[in-house]
Formats: C-alpha cells, sequence, structure tokens
C-alpha cells in the first residue's frame, strides 16, 4: 500500500495529468506521453525551440537552446533537482514520508542530485582515482574486451547485438574497474535494464515496480560487493575509492554505495546506448563505413557525432535557487527547468544542417551529451574511449554486417538506445590490429 502511495505522489498524478496536457500540446505532456516524440525527438525539438528559447509549459519551464541550456549547466543560480524534488507541497510530503531509504540515482548523496560542498568532497573522491592516466591504461582493456566478445561471435548468422556486445562491453569495461567478479555481470545487467527507467517521470504502477524490484536488487548486492572489497582490497579503482575515503573525507556508508553504484551504473547504462546507436546510425549510412575504413582517424570525430544526434541522456534538468532572468524569460526560485540535452544538439544556430549526420563536422564536439559545468560526466573519456574503440573494432570485424529484423526501442525517456538490434554479421575478417 505504502508503495502505492508512493507510486500515486511520484508518477501516478503526473501520468494522469499528461494525459489531459497531451489533448492541449503540453510540451512536458508530449515529452512523457507522445510516441511521436519519442520516435522523432529532433522534430519535437526544431519545433519547441521556434517558440523561442524558455518555453513555460503548465508545470515547468523548458529549453531546447543550446545556448540557454550551455548557461545553466554552469550557472550557479540553478541547483541540481532530486527524485520529486519539484512536486506541489502536498505530493513531495507524502514522497518524503513514503521513502523506502533505497539508493536511487536522483535522491541524495547520489552525486547526480547533490551540491556543492557536499558534490565537491564526493567528485574529488572519484577524480582522484579516474585520471586521465588511468582511462588512458584503460583503453587497451576496452580493445581486449571488445576483440574477446567479438571473437565469440564469429560463425553466427544473425545475432542480437545489443545483448551479445553492445551491453557486454561497457559492464565488462566498468565491471574490472570497479572489481566486479565476472559472475556478477548478468545479474547486475538485470538488475540495470530493470532500473533503466529510474529516471523517468510519470511511470505506470507496473514500471515503478519493476524499477524498484531492480533498485533493491542492486543495493543488496552492492553493499556486499563492497564489503567483500574492503575486507580483500584488489588492485581495482573500486578499492582504491574505498581506501581514499578511508583515509581521506572519511564517507559514510550510505555515501559510499551511493558513489559507487553511480559509477557503476552510469558507466553500462549508458554506453551501450552510444554502441547501439552508433551501430545502428553506420549500417544505416554504408558511405560513412566506407569512409571511415578508407581514413580510420576520423573515428574519434563520427562518435562525437552520434552522440550529439543521439544522445543517449536526452535530457536533464535544473532548479532556480532565486528568482532570475533567462533569456528574457523569468524563471521564479524553485522553479524547475527542464534541460533537452538533445534539441540543444540540433540547434541550427550551432551546428549547421543539423539534423544531417556528417562524421567530418568540424564542431561536432559541441555536443551537450555528457552535460557541462560542476556535473560534467565524470566518464566522458572512458565512454568517448569505448564508442570509438567498440565501434571500430565491430566494423573493422564484420564490415558486411546488416541489419536484420525489426528493432526494438528501450522503453525510457531520458536514456535512447535500443533494446534489440539484429544484425546479420558476414563473414568476419581476420584481425591483427586489435590486440
Ligand atoms: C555515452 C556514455 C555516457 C553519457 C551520454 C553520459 C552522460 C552523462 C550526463 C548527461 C551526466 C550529467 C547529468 C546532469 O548534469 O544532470 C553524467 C554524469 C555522470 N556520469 Fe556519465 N555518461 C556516459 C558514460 C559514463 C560512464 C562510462 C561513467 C563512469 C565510468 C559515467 C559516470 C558519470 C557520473 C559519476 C556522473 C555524475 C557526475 C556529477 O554529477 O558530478 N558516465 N553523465
Amino acid at each position: 500500500m505504502r508503495q502505492r502511495i508512493r507510486w500515486f505522489a511520484l508518477h501516478g498524478v503526473v501520468r494522469s495529468l499528461s494525459k489531459f496536457g497531451l489533448r492541449s500540446g503540453d510540451p512536458q505532456a508530449r515529452l512523457i506521453a507522445d510516441p511521436e516524440v519519442r520516435e522523432n525527438p529532433g522534430a519535437f525539438a526544431d519545433e519547441q525551440r521556434d517558440r523561442g528559447p524558455v518555453i513555460r509549459c503548465r508545470a515547468v519551464l523548458m529549453t531546447f537552446d543550446h545556448s540557454v541550456a550551455h548557461e545553466l549547466l554552469r550557472s550557479d543560480d540553478f541547483r541540481v533537482t532530486e527524485l520529486g524534488g519539484n512536486l506541489p507541497k502536498p505530493l513531495r510530503w507524502i514522497s518524503k514520508k513514503t521513502d523506502p531509504g533505497l539508493l536511487h540515482p536522483l535522491r541524495p548523496p547520489s552525486l547526480l542530485s547533490v551540491e556543492p560542498p557536499d558534490h565537491t568532497k564526493y567528485r574529488k573522491l572519484v577524480s582522484s582515482v579516474f585520471t586521465p592516466r588511468a582511462v588512458a591504461t584503460l583503453r587497451e582493456r576496452v580493445e581486449q574486451t571488445a576483440t574477446a566478445l567479438l571473437d565469440e561471435l564469429e560463425g553466427a548468422a544473425v545475432v542480437d547485438i545489443v545483448e551479445r556486445y553492445c551491453s557486454q562491453l561497457p559492464v565488462t569495461v566498468i565491471g574490472d574497474i570497479l572489481g566486479v567478479p565476472d559472475e556478477d555481470r548478468p545479474r547486475i545487467l538485470h538488475f540495470g535494464e530493470m532500473g533503466a527507467p529510474s529516471l523517468d517521470i510519470g511511470l505506470s504502477w507496473q514500471q515503478f515496480q519493476q524499477v524498484n524490484e531492480g533498485i533493491v536488487g542492486f543495493n543488496g548486492w552492492l553493499s556486499e560487493h563492497l564489503e567483500q572489497l574492503r575486507r580483500n582490497p584488489g588492485d581495482d579503482l573500486m578499492s582504491q575509492i574505498i581506501k581514499a575515503s578511508d583515509e581521506g573525507p572519511r564517507l559514510n556508508s550510505d555515501e559510499l554505495e551511493a558513489l559507487a553504484g553511480l559509477v557503476l551504473a552510469a558507466g553500462f547504462e549508458t554506453t551501450v546506448n552510444l554502441l547501439g546507436n552508433g551501430i545502428r546510425m553506420l549500417l544505416d549510412a554504408p558511405e560513412h563505413l566506407e569512409t571511415l575504413a578508407a581514413r580510420p582517424e576520423l573515428w574519434p570525430g563520427a562518435v562525437e557525432e552520434i552522440l550529439r544526434l543521439e544522445s543517449p541522456v536526452q535530457m536533464s534538468a535544473r532548479i532556480a535557487c532565486k528568482d532570475v532572468d533567462v533569456a528574457g524569460t523569468r524563471v521564479g526560485k524553485d522553479e524547475l527547468v527542464v534541460l533537452h540535452l538533445a534539441g540543444a544538439n540540433r540547434d541550427p544556430k550551432v551546428f549547421t544542417d543539423p539534423h544531417r549526420f556528417d562524421i567530418d563536422r568540424e564542431n561536432a564536439g559541441k555536443h551537450l551529451s555528457f552535460s557541462g559545468g560542476r556535473h560534467f560526466c565524470l566518464g566522458a573519456a572512458l565512454a568517448r574511449a569505448e564508442g570509438e574503440v567498440g565501434l571500430r573494432t565491430f566494423f573493422e570485424r564484420f564490415p558486411d554486417a546488416r541489419l536484420a529484423g525489426r528493432a526494438v526501442r528501450r522503453d525510457t525517456r531520458v536514456l535512447r538506445g535500443w533494446s534489440s538490434l539484429p544484425v546479420r554479421l558476414g563473414t568476419a575478417r581476420a584481425m591483427n590490429s586489435a590486440t
């Protein structure tokens, strides 16, 4: 019963209101409930951006404008939001009273929902071990892992490339980094799959229950894993984070779990979508694959362009800390602004012919897919390496790969990617460069 009330406060009300809002074309309602928006977010973003840099919806404000999103991500007048943070007071009260106290990516002490000084303390701890040098050495591991996964595919005719490759590569790499035993990976993927809609609002009761089940399972597994590493530290980065925390700023067990849980989940829930989106886009554009085969130095730029056009994280949000003027619109204290990162990535004021897939686009790297400012993605360098190595290695091994059936999109709004992508692999090319 308690859970049902919680669902009602956090999602049920918004869900019902969205159905009404759809009739009047409210942009937030369309974002939550309109299947066409999910099918073609680029067209939706254009339509909304034409209405102005900041749009007032019934319950929130929104921007699809690159310069506004860029500015707000860096502004001290805005802070990150938390689960239920902008609900009307009575619903917020219910959500607080029914909070089961589980770790959630949008609940403090998650990095994504705290601000300085806590944010600075947690972030320092991760960056102290997740250094550019450490990430550079991980590149080799990404390459070895991709090669091993592709070896297993040889001889298969048609495979679901998301299941067999795009999801396996990130979880293996981040699992190595965080000292996760090989045999635990399928369980983590399963919890991740169940918990992925946790960033969305307006979930159905069934989705909400499934998310909770995933989060409970993940929480249980994580506390055991951290306990294990504390007793038997390895040379993995997670053991180093635990050590740094014990010796330095001393995080309590909730803080440490939230930090480890976010790095782990963010490490595989997003990159799987970059790989799936990239494979799909490139299979649809054989001319780009030919160019990349002839000029492999274009791969890093191609990955930026994939991130720009099919942002694995479509949106974020910020709350105003005080009354403030944003591009001519008054935003009141405590009002929430949805930052549509994917829409900003197609802003014609920044990107010429923004809907065109151009692997040689000069300024593709100006996308906001990794956010910006204090909360800029901590794993961006690793994600870029996984995207580049993962996609290049796949297409070098299987240059004749073709789509082989109906692809199915993930049932999520904030995260965008494929849950299934059947691919006919064709003949494998002998490899000598990917080791
Ligand atoms: C293509 C892959 C990825 C994308 C698109 C992505 C995107 C993002 C975005 C948009 C944010 C900030 C959200 C906001 O400002 O509200 C973020 C934060 C974060 N990401 Fe990623 N991410 C990716 C991969 C990774 C990986 C591989 C890791 C870990 C190794 C990671 C760890 C984190 C962490 C810890 C934060 C929180 C940073 C903070 O709040 O200070 N991400 N990511």
